[in-house]
């Protein structure tokens, strides 16, 4: 009996010994001490032996389960600190990899347009001044001397929130409301902001769009004021070399009223696809305040002039980044507007 157990115990050691990793491990340990281990089965067999020999029979199995319960602890302990060891070499985190950036968003590019238009202004000493959206058949026309019926009316597509609400068409409302909250002190503002129009929408135009207004009241304020600000601000946005033009226009609220162009930045005149071959392109409508927009305002024009300018930041985005249809700014398209993150 003793030599069965003696060859298992040998056995059992020396292929303990060759078990190198956890899973042969584990194969050891069930192979001899699991349930059908055999061990397990030498223990079971016991009770078949003749009665004087089970005493001995099972005080020899159980030492030999010990012992082997004892070495394979021990064991256990070495393989789990080689593969430890092994795991740490091996399976280190390479931590110069770069990581993923995550898109953070990034400013509009008309935002971008308006904040470049609200610093060159601020050198010229013009102040935002915001004004609503929502704004009345008044303010929106008739103080800016536009009767109702005035045919001058159709220059604007009206979106009529109801018979005396408009989604405003143009930012000059916010002439008149700045002139009647300054009045009687002189003024000189910037109204940036949406305009609406009921308009089919194309590459040249969109039902929402933004306009800057400007205004300047005082006691000597003349066209020539009006040429060196248009002029400063075409320089500053565009290039020191722009040359400016001012043709003759008409709107109901100034008078005279001009449109003006400035030489054409891709192709300095010459004639190119973004000037449609005149070699100007057009940047803003303006002109001297009308006498009754002035009174409407509360100014004495005898006393008081000043001038006016309303100009399209999608325009000058698209001349600046020589984008050729303005439905891209608010198409949500990100391939579009990540070219111009500044994040
Ligand atoms: N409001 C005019 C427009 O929308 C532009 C303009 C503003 C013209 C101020 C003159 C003075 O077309």
């Amino acid at each position: 009996m003793s030599t069965v157990l003696e060859a298992m115990e040998q056995a059992a050691l020396s292929s303990l010994a060759a078990a190198t990793n956890s899973e042969e491990l584990e194969a050891w340990h069930q192979d001899y001490l699991g349930r059908k281990g055999k061990v397990t089965v030498f223990m079971r067999s016991i009770g078949s032996l003749p009665a004087e020999e089970r005493p001995q029979a099972g005080q020899a199995g159980n030492q030999l389960r010990l012992l082997l319960e004892e070495r394979h602890t021990a064991r256990q302990t070495e393989i789990r600190e080689v593969e430890l060891a092994r795991a740490l070499v091996e399976e280190t985190i390479d931590v110069t990899l770069p990581g993923r950036r995550p898109w953070t968003g990034g400013l509009h590019p008309i935002t971008l347009t308006l904040r470049r238009m609200y610093a060159i202004f601020a050198e010229m000493g013009f102040q935002v001044y915001r004004s609503r959206e929502v704004e009345s058949d008044l303010y929106n026309f008739e103080l800016l001397n536009m009767p109702p019926e005035h045919p001058a009316r159709d220059m604007w597509d009206t979106f009529y929130v109801s018979d005396s609400v408009v989604l405003r068409t143009h930012t000059s409302p916010g002439q008149m409301r700045a002139m009647r909250d300054y009045c009687p002190e002189p003024v000189r503002v910037i109204v940036p902001g949406k305009c609406y129009r009921y308009e089919q929408v194309t590459a040249r135009s969109e039902f929402m769009f933004h306009q800057v207004e400007g205004l300047a009241i005082g006691t000597d304020i003349t066209l020539a004021d009006l040429k060196g600000v248009m002029a400063t601000f075409a320089r500053r946005m565009f290039g020191p070399e722009r040359q400016m033009r001012f043709r003759a226009s008409y709107f109901p609220f100034t008078e005279p009223s001009v449109e003006v162009d400035m030489d054409c930045i891709i192709c300095g005149g010459e004639g190119c696809r973004v000037c449609k071959h005149t070699g100007w392109v057009e940047i803003a409508g303006a002109g001297m305040v009308h006498p009754t927009v002035l009174r409407n305002g509360g100014y004495d024009p005898e006393q008081f002039s000043g001038f006016a300018f309303g100009m399209g930041p999608e325009r000058i985005a698209m001349i600046l980044n020589d984008v050729d249809d303005i439905r891209y700014f608010y198409g949500n398209d990100l391939r579009f507007l990540r070219q111009f993150g500044n994040l």
